[in-house]
């Protein structure tokens, strides 16, 4: 399984994933408060799920909440975590009428508080400067507490301790108190200190923060690298329901997890998207983003190979792993039945034949069992199929009683137009240091909604990598100073689909 990005709710997503199949969950989700505090990226989806969660009190929202954490529960292995991030407007409802009911009370492993220091004057309290995360296993005997991952360096107060090295060369101290039970207590300063379930060490992203995308519930890569190192190993699968700007499945893919990421707002997949591209490792697996409509020239020219993995994966079939196969078969229905991939409009006579013939090769025992059955023996997927091939497929069942389907690629997933983007752009003045200002001005138009712009002023126009260094742009304006020479601007547009267009401006500016 690839990793991968989801646009939906995330109950209806949840449900149609496997049971047990997965190692850490993290959720962050929306926090019961206000009306006004909410939406985030201000989106259709983000709002209908806002209306959801908010058509009553308190007891509507922990509803809300504690059917997608049951589905959370059934999707962890018996080996898994769930780490819930809430603060004091919903906290002791979460634990008491979600998690003891859902998890049960043994099941409780920590209550995490997250102490941040923002600010602020706090006039008629003490100031509220903490989040709550519970940590709570699936099954109490068998979680994952990697405690050596997560130690943190032991400062000492030396006033009852005696430090010296061991015949191994290793540091320690000891209690030098005589004891009664005569087992004196030793420690090692590599071992470090394990963490305490108070967390002062993690700052709040500040507004100049360079992990900073620019919505307000972003949280801090650190936070997520703690929960991840010390309860998860490389390779394990991490889910993050409400994934928000990506930060889980950014540490995540750096610490060599797998993940998935859901969130029911475009605008949320789309940055987290970004934030991934922004930060490929070196041993990065491949993920696949999946929204409700696709365009047609980004799966028409992608690459032919993952195009045919991903559609059979979307038919509900099974792709060919290998790249080859003998009969030039691209992939099978669960029970079988073969699966032939054409990345072509009008698709002809000639590749129903040859489909057959492959069929025929590949299982005639099953072909025939299927013919006799009058079931279909074969699906061939094309972005769309000429009359030759529709007359072929109809004679071998009327003739041969042999049923071939012709599947558009349209009927399996829903394809929309990509938003059109124009970039203009103005020389202003010149500062001190010679830079000069310029001013950027993108318009866009859609059959969707435009949802945000992003911009990278060093557009890389060679390996094609679009890195923004402004993410999150609702206006389309920018201004951006530059030094004499040759630059080049990109721009991307993104719809309320989640279709995208990216237009680069190339300009040379001269020294005055
Ligand atoms: C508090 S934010 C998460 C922030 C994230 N932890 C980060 O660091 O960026 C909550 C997210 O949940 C999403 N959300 C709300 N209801 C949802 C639902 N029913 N299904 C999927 N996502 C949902 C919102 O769109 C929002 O992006």
């Amino acid at each position: 399984m690839t990793n991968q990005l989801i646009l939906g709710d995330n109950l209806t997503l949840m449900r149609e994933m496997a049971s047990e199949s997965i190692d850490l969950i993290y959720l962050d989700p929306p926090f019961f408060s206000n009306r006004h505090y909410e939406t985030l990226w201000g989106d259709d989806g983000e709002i209908r799920s806002f209306e959801d969660r908010w058509a009553g009190g308190i007891e509507h929202y922990i509803a809300w909440l504690k059917e997608r954490v049951f589905e959370m529960h059934r999707l962890l292995k018996p080996t898994g975590s769930i780490f819930l991030h809430c603060d004091w407007h919903a906290d002791a409802y979460i634990r008491v009428y979600i998690l003891d009911k859902i998890f049960g009370e043994s099941n409780f492993i920590n209550q995490v508080v997250w102490h941040y220091n923002t600010g602020g004057k706090g006039k008629s309290s003490f100031l509220r400067k903490h989040d709550i995360i519970f940590w709570y296993s699936k099954t109490r005997q068998q979680y994952i507490f990697n405690r050596d991952l997560v130690a943190i360096p032991r400062t000492v107060g030396t006033a009852h301790l005696r430090n010296g090295i061991d015949e191994n060369g290793r540091e320690y101290y000891e209690d030098y108190s005589p004891r009664k039970s005569g087992k004196q207590y030793r420690w090692y300063v590599d071992e470090g200190l394990t963490p305490m379930d108070v967390w002062t060490d993690i700052q709040a992203l500040n507004p100049a923060a360079k992990e900073r995308i620019g919505y307000p519930t972003q949280k801090p890569e650190a936070l997520l690298e703690r929960i991840i190192l010390a309860a998860s190993n490389q390779g394990d699968l991490v889910l993050d329901p409400f994934v928000g700007g990506g930060t889980t499945i950014v540490v995540a893919d750096k610490l060599e997890r797998r993940w998935i990421g859901i969130d029911q707002s475009v605008a949320a997949i789309k940055v987290s998207e970004m934030r991934l591209e922004l930060s490929p490792r070196l041993f990065s697996l491949p993920f696949s983003v999946k929204l409700h409509k696709y365009d047609y020239d980004t799966l028409r020219y992608k690459d032919a190979f993952a195009f045919e993995t991903w559609i059979i994966e979307q038919f509900g079939g099974l792709p060919n792993t290998k790249q080859r196969n003998d009969f030039g078969l691209d992939g099978k229905m669960r029970d079988g039945t073969p699966i032939q991939v054409k990345r072509s409009d009008n698709v002809g006579r000639i590749v129903v034949d040859n489909f057959l013939a492959a069929c025929q090769r590949n299982d005639k025992k099953l072909l025939e069992q299927q013919r006799e059955a009058g079931q279909t023996v074969g699906f061939i997927i094309a972005f769309s199929f000429a009359k030759g091939a529709i007359s072929e497929v109809a004679r071998l069942k009327n003739e041969d009683n042999l049923k071939i389907e012709l599947i558009r690629v349209d009927s399996i997933i829903q394809i929309a137009k990509k938003p059109s983007l124009k970039v203009t752009m103005q020389a202003d003045s010149t500062d001190a240091k010679g830079l000069r200002e310029m001013t950027f001005t993108a318009t866009a138009e859609s059959e969707a909604k435009i949802e945000f712009f992003a911009w990278d002023w060093h557009y890389d126009a060679a390996t094609k990598t679009f890195k923004p260094e402004v993410l999150l742009d609702k206006e389309g304006q920018q201004q951006q100073k530059f030094a004499p020479g040759k630059h080049t601007v990109g721009v991307k547009v993104v719809d309320s689909d989640g279709l995208e267009t990216i237009e680069t401006l190339q300009f040379e500016l001269h020294t005055d």
